[in-house]
């Protein structure tokens, strides 16, 4: 038996369609590397028979996949490979020079990966001229018609790319995208769980931890007065990602899960009391029904739950006819995490005020795919979490009108939050501080405001759109699988494709992806409710970004396919 991958050649011109704007690089290289698989031994078994692992980086497939490389070696930082300290000048994490590659042997990209300011909307991306000819006008899936449709291009027609917007350079910013798992080139599908990061976000982290490391708001120090501005800066490029008006209206705490906890336990506690009702949807994550839960167990409430429709759309006037005059406040999730439904926001949240009643909206599942813009919402309360935008863990914020906020009362009590304390009498800072008890994730909130730089420069437009085609895509890759059932249909959907197999467990399939190097998540993805509704404890939920690629699509629906049947 032959030892050596076939040649990429043989790949290329076996291909049906290479698609829009030349060859698809990153399908060709995956293609390589899954005949290499098929035709050679284990990985563990290889070490005299496979060929060095730089060797597939030499084919000049720029943006493509090492297809062959070590299951895992950690990233090494610019900075310690190149024995210097860390970049204080701000110049790109990917600036020209030998050492300007990932470890897998990727060139760095240098678009995004500014270590300082925030980079400029406008930033030049690589779009070959050839590419914006053929390409339509971006359209959104939260406005019905398809990109396909709307271009008047066949749905079949694939592209990587869109006019200001190239994946593969994109890829180059996430050093993680780049490692093997088990014997695979890793395929990231489980991005509704978290995200991976750019290197400007790892940069910045380590920047921080390596330059500005210190306490905020009180230290009389240089170093002080450094991590305040940044931490301070954070807080306000979150202001200008959700379009809020002031920056006092952001409330900065550990993610969507605790800011919840925080609206319940102070709204909820002021101004939610015996009997009055809390309007929530069947397509709410745990973290928006549990916290509730509890509150309504303290103060004697009662949970509504609007129902949904076999598609999984939310039933807008059902939803209307469980606001009555007890309702004291409408939690909705804007985009399922289960299911991938967008729900109408814009259209809930003038039906709730029209009762007087004010809107929780959960956007963890929005805000890496869709642009926010919390005033033309005039949304009273808004979370999301900065691991699910392409951030660190430990972060999230919480937009609150600042009518709301100087209503509430304090949430934890601590330092930082208070103006003046004796044993008698304790008064507290104004907000947001109020909210803000003890050491915040200082480098956290720091590095999610260069995570959202990031997203600027690439531009949630572009990334809606991209995505928008990239879903229906997969939806129908996913279609034509005999047995396969899709859970969640809605007409307008964002990034998740929840599904059922028949014949087999949800864990046997993540089971089976995972050996092929592909991440999904295979559970009830804490939305049991969403689940039940369609008599399912679980199903697989592969979930797209913006970095991933109609190959890696392409892949999931093949390996899907060969799934062996159960004995
Ligand atoms: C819709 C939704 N809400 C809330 C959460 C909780 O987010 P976190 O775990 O970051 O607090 C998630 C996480 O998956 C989610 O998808």
């Amino acid at each position: 038996m032959s030892t050596q991958p076939p040649g990429l050649e043989t790949v290329v011109q076996t291909l049906p369609d290479a698609g829009v704007g030349g060859p698809d690089t990153a399908l060709i290289a995956r293609l390589a590397a899954e005949l290499w698989h098929e035709i050679s031994p284990p990985l563990s078994d290889r070490s005299s028979s496979a060929p060095p692992a730089a060797a597939p980086v030499s084919t000049g497939l720029a943006g493509a996949y090492p297809a062959l490389t070590p299951d895992y070696a950690p990233p090494v930082h610019p900075a310690t490979q190149n024995a210097r300290g860390p970049d204080t000048t701000g110049t790109p994490s990917g600036a020209s020079g030998a050492g300007d590659a990932h470890p897998f042997g990727e060139p760095r990209c240098t678009h995004f990966g500014r270590t300082s300011a925030p980079s400029s909307p406008a930033l030049p991306l690589h779009v070959p001229a050839a590419d914006v000819e053929t390409l339509a006008a971006p359209a959104y899936y939260f406005i019905g018609e398809s990109a396909a449709e709307s271009s008047g291009r066949p749905g079949s027609v694939r592209t990587d790319r869109l006019p200001g917007f190239d994946v593969h350079a994109i890829r180059r910013d996430f050093p993680s995208l780049h490692q093997n798992i088990n014997g695979h080139p890793l395929i990231w599908l489980d991005n509704a769980a978290t995200t991976q990061k750019p290197q400007v976000v790892i940069d910045t982290l380590s920047n921080y931890y390596s330059r500005d490391n210190s306490n905020i708001h009180r230290g009389a120090h240089a170093l002080a007065a450094r991590a305040t501005d940044a931490y301070e800066g954070g807080r306000e490029k979150i202001r200008a990602f959700l379009g809020a008006a002031s920056a006092r209206e952001i409330v900065l705490a550990r993610g969507t899960t605790e800011l919840i906890n925080l609206v319940a336990q102070t709204y909820g506690k002021k101004f939610i009391g015996a009997g009055d009702e809390i309007l929530l949807t069947t397509l709410e994550h745990h973290a928006n029904i549990v916290p509730w839960q509890l509150l309504a167990e303290q103060v004697g409430a009662v949970i509504r739950v609007a129902p949904i429709n076999d598609r999984g759309e939310l039933l807008l006037d059902q939803l209307a006819g469980l606001i009555t005059s007890r309702t004291r406040i409408v939690g909705v999730a804007h985009v399922s995490n289960a299911l991938g439904t967008v729900n109408p926001v814009e259209a809930i949240i003038p039906l709730a005020h029209a009762h007087g009643v004010p809107v929780l909206v959960d956007a963890a599942q929005s805000t890496p795919h869709l642009p926010i813009d919390v005033r033309a919402l005039d949304v009273d309360f808004l979370v999301f979490s900065g691991h699910k935008v392409f951030g660190p863990t430990g972060v999230g914020a919480l937009y609150a009108k600042a009518s709301w906020l100087e209503q509430l009362p304090p949430w934890q009590g601590g330092g930082n939050m208070i103006a003046d304390v004796t044993f008698a009498k304790t008064r507290y800072q104004d907000f947001p501080q109020r909210f803000e008890a003890g050491t915040q994730s200082i480098a956290d909130v720091i590095g999610l405001g260069a995570a959202l730089d990031y997203l600027g420069a690439v531009g949630l437009p572009a990334i809606a759109a991209y995505e928008h085609e990239l879903l229906e895509h997969a939806t129908r890759a996913l279609e034509s699988i005999p047995g396969l059932r899709l859970i969640g249909t809605a007409a307008h959907k964002a990034s998740v494709l929840s599904f059922t197999l028949s014949g087999h467990t949800s864990e046997e399939i993540g089971r089976h992806l995972d050996r092929h190097g592909i991440a999904v998540r295979a559970s009830h993805h804490c939305a049991q409710p969403s689940l039940r509704r369609f008599g399912l404890e679980s199903t697989v939920r592969p979930s797209l970004a913006f970095y991933n690629t109609h190959a890696e699509v392409d892949t999931l629906a093949e390996v899907i396919r060969r799934l062996p049947p159960r004995k």
